[in-house]
């Protein structure tokens, strides 16, 4: 099965058992509404093809720590677009979840997702209980604080804040989640695999960032000018259209440069280096 599929088959599994007789409704579809249909998914790819190069990629451990890192980012994002935050209408071109549903329901599938993400790597690392603990840890941290995702987003609530200090915590520390859940998933010391997911998820911002402001709705399914809209910090507004390209080459050189001695160190360089042609859409990629 390719990698997405099996990733979407552990998530649908997880939504199912939440639609078990006597669940509320509309906080399942919500639910629903939130993960299918999926984005890039490029979060549990990435941690699936750590998993993959550290020799152990088609495990059900593997599998449920890439649908876990998943999981969450669908959580964020439904609190990412609630008026509160960003107050966006349109999410993967389809309404979001506060206006598909109501804000109630937004902030509560929110919530759930969340928890379904670490009952999914309970359950999905039944056979390597030693694991858990770790995978646990390296999850938590991706998504709290002091340097997860919701410190990222309180940042935005600070008078002052480091452009790079809040992208790495908004988006660096989730791929950071997946690079490392991916190896430790694989039995493997996750540490070294640190840089490669900050670095990486740091680019991909940085790629948002020029999407959000040279970017088409339509091809996005996501509104555009929001970070100007809002005062949001953005890599364009701070260092131009060619200092944010610039940026980004350098952050995927370096995060590729990063990978740690594995059995498929090889193939996932070149495999990373390719996918990460393609967060920029056309137009706005340079002649190599
Ligand atoms: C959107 O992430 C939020 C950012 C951190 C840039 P994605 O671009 O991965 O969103 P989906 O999952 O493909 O919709
Ligand atoms: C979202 O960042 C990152 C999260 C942690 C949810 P943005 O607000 O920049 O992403 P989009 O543009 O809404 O996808
Ligand atoms: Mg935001
Ligand atoms: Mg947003």
């Amino acid at each position: 099965m390719k990698t997405v599929n099996r990733v979407d088959a552990v998530l649908d599994a997880a939504l199912l058992a939440g639609e078990a007789p006597g669940h509320p409704p509309r906080l399942a579809a919500a639910m629903r509404h939130a993960v299918f249909p999926g984005g890039a998914r490029i979060r549990p790819q990435l941690c699936l093809a750590v998993a993959s190069a550290c020799g152990e990629g088609a495990s059900d451990i593997a599998a449920a720590s890439a649908a876990a890192v998943e999981l969450l980012h669908c959580a964020s994002l439904v609190h990412d677009d609630l008026p509160c935050f960003d107050d966006a209408d349109l999410r993967r071109g389809k309404p979001a979840v506060h206006k598909a549903f109501d804000e109630r329901l937004a902030v509560l599938a929110g919530d759930a997702l969340i928890v379904m993400a670490f009952e999914v790597l309970g359950r999905g690392a039944a056979a390597q209980p030693q694991r858990l603990s770790a995978l646990l840890r390296i999850v938590g941290a991706a998504v709290g604080t002091p340097h997860g995702i919701s410190a990222g987003q309180a940042w935005e609530c600070e008078p002052a804040l480091d452009l790079a200090q809040y992208q790495r915590a908004k988006t660096g520390a989730l791929f950071a989640g997946a690079t490392m859940a991916g190896a430790a998933a694989a039995g493997y010391e996750p540490a070294p695999w640190r840089p490669l997911g900050e670095g990486l998820g740091e680019a991909y911002q940085v790629a948002d960032d020029i999407r959000d402001v040279f970017g088409n709705p339509d091809e996005l399914g996501k509104p555009v000018g929001q970070d100007a809209a809002h005062q949001r910090p953005n890599a364009v507004h701070a260092l131009g259209l060619d200092g944010a390209i610039d940026r980004l080459e350098a952050l995927v050189v370096a995060a590729a440069e990063s990978i740690p001695l594995c059995p498929g160190r090889r193939a996932l360089r070149l495999r990373i280096i390719e996918e990460a042609q393609r967060f920029l859409p056309k137009k706005l990629r340079r002649a190599a």
